[in-house]
């Protein structure tokens, strides 16, 4: 295969909606990350592009749910999640944001071109409407009845009870969110993307082309979509919050968020390339552009399936690869941030990162840990025991460990200057050391050209092991303590320590994909220039000059106690309880806070309500639920029929002082004419209240 000759690299754009957590740094951001600095030391010309997704409704959701605005809260996630990726050393070469006015330009020219070139249908379909804010209601914003289970807050794409996924027409008795109305249906007509027109495209693309170069899950995916029957997708909604559907009279229609959001790399690539006079079109257009899209399981459909054939349509180059991965669990759990079971990049930041000096190194530890259990075939689980394990056993005592005695007896044996290596003691440990390091850099840039990152950084570390092994056999403090009888052991000692200064130098490139932070520190140890950390000077073994004076040694991980993990799982668990005491809270508020449509003055002073007391009250006779009831309203006695048999028994009813509609038109009930109508107030449980008069009120007074 020959070297493309440019590279454009995205992560995922996370929703600007909330903290993002590890579970998703460890899907899309850190393996890309790894992967470019990996090219970037290949010195291949590669862009890294990121940013904020911006649109759909789960950002105006959020600013129902803080009480803002949909800009309020995008503009306050954006700037967290990217200060967030930085201090975790994710270099992104532009964190761009699909609110910008060049991204809106960007994805409506999209949507222009595949519209007139006759790529998009239109269909009517009816969906819910609701009148009183004249808005058609988005699926999360229509409320009901689960089929499923009978909780009565479902939402119209999903129960959050029993987890049930839902279409708003399943739900039973829907009302909208937005007015507490019950929505009507109506017509609206929308453009598509008809999938079923490119079967064969992506029969051809994915399942032949790609079927061993991809991985499994991704390629499963679609053969699972293609296979069921591609359907054409609505690729605008009728929303407000998004981006303007470029046609004329299209007002009140946006581009679907799935539809605007994958054109965020595009524009995000033009935006990086107006920042660094740049062109941006070859990355797009060139065939010989490598375009790779590092993505979570749940976004393998719109990357592998209808953002390429939307570029298809567009002319554009297809991604190479679509490397997903899949689910990261944590302590046993499935991580989800609604839950409260979780661990947020912004958390770990401040509980690791910015307690201590040089806490930069702990960014590497959470790094290290996520590559080391990557779901990069099946789901893995996050614990903060392997954590723990993780840094103790191999960062702290393998990696560390190593780097550390290497300088301390460089230091000792050898004035602090790179000894000599006398070629003529050159020993079979010597050789396949040597050995070692060149088929190491062989199989991790191997590795990572086929996006194996947890196996390539299982391959640096298991070189440092093999490194302390070396140490280990030549023994260089035992040689030193015959020095006195053997003068010609020096040459030995400079030998051993000569090949584990350049090994030093050797993982310090090998893991700057992985660990940058660690890689930096040891660049300052070697009193080197960031020049070495090019990958074509891996495999040497005269990387550092012989005389050199190199610094002192720093620690390159501490240990972590039993102690921290026990305050880190106690925090999961005392997390997971406050979200579920605030859900319930929330559902509580929402169950009543559906309000009426509003009404005006003159509405509400139509009414006619007065206190009465009632003077008799009996069953009626084949209805299980009414009350005839006789109510004194001190001007006159009326009779009203109340369906209030289940809740009181005739004779408490006496001499209640109860508010009454007295203007209600009669009605016929079991043929007694009801003259009115009772006040009562009704709990969540169900059960009914008089509204306390005290009885002291005069019968007739009027209620306003
Ligand atoms: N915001 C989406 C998510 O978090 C990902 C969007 S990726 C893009 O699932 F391609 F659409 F940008
Ligand atoms: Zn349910």
């Amino acid at each position: 295969m020959t070297t493309p000759k440019r590279y454009l690299v995205t992560s995922a754009l996370p929703y600007a909606n909330g903290l993002k957590h590890i579970g998703h740094l460890a899907g899309a951001y850190i393996p890309a990350d790894i992967y470019v600095r990996y090219l970037k030391a290949q010195l291949r010309d590669v862009v890294f592009v990121c940013g904020s997704d911006e649109h759909g409704t789960a950002i105006p959701i959020q600013a129902m749910k803080e009480g803002t605005t949909a800009q309020a809260i995008i503009d306050k996630y954006h700037p967290i999640i990217e200060q967030n990726f930085k201090d975790l050393g994710i270099h992104f070469d532009i964190y761009h944001r699909t609110s910008s006015p060049l991204h809106h330009e960007t994805a409506q020219e999209f949507f222009t071109v595949l519209n007139n070139n006759g790529d998009l249908e239109i269909k009517t379909s009816e969906q819910y409407f609701d009148e009183a804010t004249q808005t058609f209601l988005a699926d999360r914003f229509i409320k009901g009845t689960c089929p499923n289970c009978s909780y009565d807050n479902a939402f119209g794409d999903q129960c959050e009870k029993c987890g049930k996924s839902l279409s708003p027409d399943e739900l039973i008795n829907p009302v909208s969110t937005l007015s507490g109305n019950v929505p009507i249906k109506k017509e609206t007509s929308h453009w598509y993307l008809p999938l079923n027109k490119h079967e064969d495209f992506l029969r051809e693309w994915v399942l032949k082309e790609h079927k061993n170069d991809w991985r499994a899950n991704v390629v499963g995916q679609v053969k699972s979509w293609v296979d069921g029957g591609l359907q054409p997708r609505a690729v605008t909604r009728d929303l407000d919050w998004g981006i303007q559907v470029p046609v004329k009279d299209a007002a009140g229609k946006v581009l679907y968020v799935w539809f605007d959001a994958p054109i965020g790399y595009i524009s995000a690539t033009k935006q990086w390339a107006l920042n660094h006079g740049k062109d941006w079109k070859p990355y797009w257009y060139e065939n010989d552009t490598q375009l790779v899209h590092f993505i979570g399981k749940d976004n393998i459909v719109f990357h592998a399936i209808i953002f390429p054939v939307m570029l298809k349509l567009h002319g554009n180059v297809l991604p190479a690869n679509v490397p997903s991965n899949e689910f990261m669990n944590l302590e046993g759990d499935k991580m989800s941030t609604s839950r409260g079971w979780s661990i947020e990049m912004d958390d770990y930041i401040n509980d690791w990162i910015k307690k201590e000096n040089g806490g930069e190194s702990m960014a590497d530890v959470l790094r290290y840990y996520l590559t080391a259990i990557a779901p990069e075939t099946k789901d893995s689980e996050f614990t903060w025991k392997g954590f723990q394990d993780a840094n103790n056993s191999e960062l702290v005592s393998v990696l560390g460990n190593y780097v550390n005695r290497t300088f301390v007896l460089m230091h000792k044996l050898c004035n602090g200057k790179v000894p000599p290596f006398h070629n003529d003691l050159i020993d079979d440990l010597d050789k396949q050391l040597i050995q070692d390091i060149a088929n190491t850099k062989l199989k991790v840039e191997t590795l990572l050209e086929g996006y194996k990152f947890r196996e390539a950084q299982f391959e640096v570390i298991d070189l440092a092991r093999k490194a302390n092994q070396y140490m280990q056999k030549k023994e260089p403090w035992i040689l030193a303590k015959y020095l006195p009888e053997s003068p010609s052991n020096q040459h030995l000692i400079d030998n051993a320590l000569h090949l584990c200064l350049q090994l030093t130098a050797n993982l310090a490139i090998l893991i700057n994909p992985f660990l940058p932070f660690t890689a930096k520190k040891m660049l300052h140890m070697m009193k080197v220039v960031e020049k070495l950390l090019e990958w074509q000077n891996a495999g040497r073994v005269d990387l550092l000059k012989v005389g050199y004076s190199l610094r002192e040694p720093q620690l390159l991980f501490r240990k972590i106690e039993d102690e921290e993990i026990a305050n880190q799982l106690e925090k999961l668990k005392i997390k997971k309880t406050k979200v579920e005491e605030n859900k319930s809270v929330e559902i509580e508020k929402e169950a009543t806070v559906v309000l009426k449509p509003e009404i005006v003055f003159d509405d509400f002073g139509k009414l006619d309500l007065r206190i009465g007391t009632i003077t008799a009250a009996e069953k009626v006779e084949k209805a299980d639920k009414l009350l005839k009831l006789e109510v004194d309203l001190g001007f006159e006695k009326r009779t009203i029929v109340s369906g209030i048999a289940m809740h009181f028994k005739p004779e408490e009813l006496v001499g209640q002082q109860v508010t009454v509609v007295c203007n209600l038109a009669p009605r016929k009930m079991r043929g007694i004419e009801s003259n009115g109508m009772i006040l009562l107030a009704e709990d969540k449980s169900g059960k009914l209240h008089f509204l306390q008069t005290n009885g002291i009120i005069d019968a007739g007074s009027t209620v306003s």
